[in-house]
């Protein structure tokens, strides 16, 4: 514990939270010595193997799996509310042609708040239900749109005719421009990873949800704040950095001296490693079976070959053994999202969209939690006391 004794009093001094429980939750649990990760108890090799990512997004949101009533119900609330208002179109359509589109979609998710000003009505449970349907809803709209603009190319509107994922990948690609979007297994790979990403405890852009949400202020102004701490590379931005290393290394020869220069310390090895995860994510086991589906449609891709080479390498090698390194989450998603075809700036996209229902789930639970009071750290303060102000006509 440091001590400021004429501040804030005594504090104990944890930058990054590292030893700091900010809330209590029931929504997501990780082991990360045993590689275990559970959504509201369910381990995610199950859900991500015989679920869908709206069955997930139901439990994680309501703490239990829904009847066949109860899922009926939700995927039919969820397909009415897809479409966004025609003024979000205009205002999106307002942005510069290379606008980033995770910088679109922070400030389309923001200026829903003024399109449902009812949102600010928190304390009420069918309301809350309301904003967060409308939120799962619209978000692949919102995604959909910020990549069409970046392309120049006209807005698809929501088929709602189609699953959730199905619509999804209509309003990217519009059926005839991807032979890939109408593939089952496309669908499906995109679903899963919609899935691994739903929810990850108290992540950066959870607690940022978290953090402005303990203002009692609606949750697309929340949820905002969580597009934009997804934003930032160290959260959002790995899996592109695994695929620019790919391209890097270029061929599977290349590997050992690559791998020789991360255990001098010039770089890292990007996807590997994690703060929690002491042992195999879970979520790598299941992207990287992901991958194998999508390339048998899409075609090898050959950066995959290196991806396999490195793993293997590396999980054998003693640096990498020793300091308990595996692949994460992003080793091989970067590479579906490629065979898909998607620019690099869409990845973390992807990723918000499928963290939507964890951002959520969290928002619900903070705002129904008695005990939880705002979000306001101390600090310790380092700065000078006491000064004399002394005006600029005798300072200059
Ligand atoms: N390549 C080589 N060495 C590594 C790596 C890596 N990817 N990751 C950690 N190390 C080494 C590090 O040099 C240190 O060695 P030493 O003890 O000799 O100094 C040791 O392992 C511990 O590293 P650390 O930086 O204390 O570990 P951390 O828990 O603070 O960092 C991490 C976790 C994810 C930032 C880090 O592993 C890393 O930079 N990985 C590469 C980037 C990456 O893949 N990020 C995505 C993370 S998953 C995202 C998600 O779950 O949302």
């Amino acid at each position: 514990p440091a001590t400021d004794e004429e501040g804030s009093g005594l504090a104990v001094y944890d930058p990054g939270f590292v030893n700091t429980a900010s809330c209590r939750s029931s929504v997501t649990f990780i082991d990360g010595d045993k590689g275990v990760l559970e959504y509201r108890g369910y381990p995610i090799e199950q859900l991500a193997e015989k679920s869908s990512f709206l069955e997930v997004s139901y439990l994680l949101v309501h703490g239990a799996l829904p009847t066949k009533e109860e899922y009926d119900a939700w995927v039919h609330e969820i397909t009415f509310h897809t479409f966004v208002h025609e003024n979000i179109k205009e205002f999106m359509q307002g942005f510069r042609y290379d606008a980033h589109p995770m910088g679109m979609l922070m400030a389309s998710v923001g200026a829903m708040s003024t399109f449902y000003p009812d949102a600010a009505n928190i304390s009420d449970p069918d309301n809350r239900r309301l904003q967060i349907i409308r939120l799962i809803a619209k978000m692949p709209t919102l995604g959909a749109w910020a990549f069409r603009h970046a392309q120049g190319k006209p807005y698809v509107y929501p088929d709602n005719d189609l699953s959730y994922t199905g619509n999804f990948l209509s309003m990217l690609f519009k059926m005839s421009e991807s032979k890939y979007a109408s593939d089952d297994r496309i669908e499906k790979a995109l679903d899963t990873l919609f899935i691994l990403h739903a929810d990850h405890e108290q992540n950066a852009s959870a607690n940022a949800v978290r953090s402005v949400g303990s203002t009692q202020v609606d949750p697309y102004s929340s949820v905002a704040a969580g597009v934009g701490a997804l934003f930032g590379p160290l959260h959002g931005g790995a899996n592109e950095a695994v695929l620019r290393m790919l391209r890097r290394i270029g061929k599977v020869e290349n590997i050992p001296a690559f791998i020789e220069g991360v255990k001098a310390g010039n770089e890292r090895l990007m996807g590997f490693g994690h703060r929690v995860y002491k042992n195999y994510d879970p979520r790598a086991t299941i992207i990287k079976q992901q991958a194998l589906n999508v390339f048998e449609v899409t075609g090898t891709n050959p950066l995959l070959n290196i991806a396999m080479e490195l793993e293997k390498i590396a999980l054998e090698d003693e640096y990498f053994v020793k300091r308990k390194l595996y692949p994460n989450v992003d080793f091989y998603s970067g590479l579906i999202y490629e065979a898909l075809e998607f620019p690099p700036e869409m990845f973390t996209v992807l990723f918000a969209i499928g963290r939507t229902p964890g951002w959520l789930s969290q928002w619900l639970e903070l705002v129904q939690d008695k005990e939880q009071k705002i979000a306001r750290p101390k600090q310790i303060y380092t700065g000078e006391r006491g000064l004399t102000f002394v005006p600029r006509d005798v300072r200059w």
